[in-house]
């Protein structure tokens, strides 16, 4: 007899990550009304979740040091979180003095890397977005966790799962509201994405963890789907299939929003997108950054 079909969630959230984890990851730094204009855009296609910029070193990520007059500029719609990238609590500062009201943490389950991401180990980083928290719970600002490098790091190789669920266990216990699970080179395939997330899910409630693939290898969407078969009902993607971070060698594009946003509606999976608006963004940025799309149904339209 036949396996029964496994369940996949009514409803997905997506979390746009491009206006941060996409144009972190350019050579080109892209104009400020340009960035605002791409926030905007991405307002209109019905996204619930939009990362809007990053308030890091200006340093080690110039092509986001624009980042408070990119926030200042956009249209925050009602009812969308536009959450932002802080590293420390000059970031948080930097972040709520123009208005954010969502941040985000970001550590990696590799001490390797954080340490040349963060310039920090581990345990350190953690101990940095202690007084963070701190200041977002009494200010009312939510707050999510991003782990990088779950399922291998350009450094240090393999990525134990036991490191990844402590660090997963120990953002989502701060008061983290969401955990993001991030294949940041994007070398994961599906049984790994699966055995991960499940590892993960025994310690934090899935309703709490979000799902983060780089496209490198071309596993996002099969990794996707294996998650989704195992409940994850958060996704993060990037429009136009932008992103990598610079600090994590061989790391290319997020998987695609567009092909995401295809798939779930293909399944049957709700998510509020208008995606034709979302093609229509994804066409508007690559052309901006003068090359095309990384969405393969972008590509695929515009052949048809
Ligand atoms: P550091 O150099 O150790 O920091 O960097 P520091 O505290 O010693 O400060 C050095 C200088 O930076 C000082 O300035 C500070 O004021 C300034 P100076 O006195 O030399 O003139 N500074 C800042 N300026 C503005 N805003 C700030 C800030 N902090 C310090 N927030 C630090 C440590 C964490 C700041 C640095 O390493 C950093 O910003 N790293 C960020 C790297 C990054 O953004 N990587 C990409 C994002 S992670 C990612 O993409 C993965 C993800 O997508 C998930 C996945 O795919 O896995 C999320
Ligand atoms: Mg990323």
């Amino acid at each position: 007899m036949a396996a029964p079909a496994p369940r996949l969630p009514g409803h997905v959230r997506i979390v746009e990550v491009g206006a941060r984890d996409g144009l972190q990851n350019e050579k080109k730094i892209v104009a400020t009304a340009a960035k605002i204009e791409l926030v905007d855009r991405l307002s209109a296609t019905g996204l619930q979740s939009i990362e809007a910029t990053s308030f890091v070193s200006p340093k080690w990520i110039p092509q986001l040091a624009d980042a408070a007059e990119v926030f200042a500029g956009i249209t925050r719609l009602p009812g969308v979180h536009y959450p932002v990238l802080v590293p420390n609590l000059q970031g948080y500062e930097r972040a709520r003095a123009v208005g954010a009201e969502e941040i985000a943490i970001f550590t990696a389950a590799s001490e390797a890397f954080n340490q040349r991401n963060i310039n920090a180990g581990i345990d350190e980083s953690l101990a940095r977005f202690a007084p963070v928290m701190e200041r977002a719970c009494a200010e009312g600002v939510r707050v999510r966790g991003y782990v990088s490098t779950v399922l291998g790091c350009p450094y240090q190789g393999a990525v134990p799962l036991a490191d990844v669920v402590r660090v997963a266990r120990a953002l989502h216990a701060m008061g983290c509201y969401e955990v993001s699970l991030g294949d940041t080179i994007g070398v994961g395939t599906p049984g790994k994405a699966r055995a991960m997330l499940r590892a993960v899910a025994a310690e934090v409630p899935m309703a709490a963890l979000a799902v983060h693939f780089h496209d490198t290898y071309g596993q996002a969407l099969s990794n996707i789907l294996a998650c989704l078969e195992e409940g994850v009902a958060v996704v993060d993607s990037s429009v136009s299939g932008t992103g990598g971070c610079p600090y994590a060698k061989g790391a290319s594009g997020n998987v695609a929003s567009e092909d995401v946003v295809y798939m779930l509606h293909g399944l049957g999976i709700e998510t509020g997108i208008d995606l034709g608006r979302l093609v229509e963004t994804g066409r508007w940025l690559a052309a901006l950054l003068g090359r095309d799309s990384g969405s393969k149904v972008t590509r695929a339209l515009a052949a048809a």
